[in-house]
């Protein structure tokens, strides 16, 4: 179970290096067969050693150069950092990251090694146009991405379960994960919207390999109840 968390634009430097802190304390040493990746702002990413492995939210398919307000390969090598969120939703639609946008920055990182967890995800309008359009508007999402990539991971997150308390039905989230999963091999993580009170039956359902938390994992003591919860489904398993 892999069970990650986007701070998004929250949590200065500071507030990070003390989330950490308190997180790896209240973790210990992980034995089952949990991953806990933390995703903090750019100007919050710190070099850290612990059960928690941090990478980050973005960064510009380049080693260095001139790319005015953007961060290198070579700022993530100085933390020590081999993991990036790819297309993350509100990369798509708040910053207009295009699908070839981002294949080239999916590229870039694959070739460096890097772990890439891949979103993806369909705007309410596609919902509600059922299954069929959903799963339509996910595979053009996967243009352009190479679904084979052994350090791939893909993250199923809602558009319109981001942020806004709303998630879809267990059996939605299922069937959307069943239908990806014939797709690839890689990981499959469910974001949207995942918070303490609902982690447990997210994480139990059998096509959920984990979740991806946004403001339900600010606060450290919410995220580590989630971490004890993939700890005991694992254990169940
Ligand atoms: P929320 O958990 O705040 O809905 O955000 C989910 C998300 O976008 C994680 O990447």
């Amino acid at each position: 179970m892999i069970v990650a968390a986007n701070f998004k634009t929250n949590l200065t430097r500071i507030e990070t290096g003390e989330y950490l802190g308190e997180l790896e304390s209240l973790v210990g040493k992980i034995e089952e067969n949990v991953q806990v990746r933390i995703f903090p702002a750019t100007s919050s990413l710190i070099a850290h050693r612990g059960e928690a492995v941090v990478g980050t939210q973005n960064a510009y398919p380049a080693q260095s150069g001139a790319f005015t307000g953007e961060i290198g390969v070579v700022h993530l090598e100085e933390f020590g950092i081999k993991s990036i969120l790819v297309g993350h939703s509100e990369r798509r639609h708040i910053m207009h990251e295009s699908q070839v946008d981002i294949a080239k920055k999916f590229d870039f990182f694959k070739e460096r090694g890097f772990e890439i967890i891949y979103c993806i995800g369909e705007p309410l309008r596609t919902k509600e146009q059922g299954l069929e359009a959903t799963l339509e508007y996910l595979d053009a999402q996967f243009e352009g991405i190479d679904l084979e990539y052994g350090r791939l991971i893909v993250a199923y997150e809602p558009v319109w379960a981001i942020g806004s308390g709303l998630t879809p039905t267990l059996e939605e989230i299922e069937s959307v994960h069943k239908a990806l999963k014939t797709r690839f091999s890689a990981p499959l993580l469910y974001g949207g919207s995942v918070k303490v009170s609902n982690a447990r039956e997210i994480m139990e359902l059998p096509s959920v390999d984990g979740v991806l938390v946004g403001s339900g994992a600010l606060r450290v003591e919410d995220f580590f109840t989630m971490i004890q919860t993939a700890r005991e489904i694992e254990n169940q398993n």
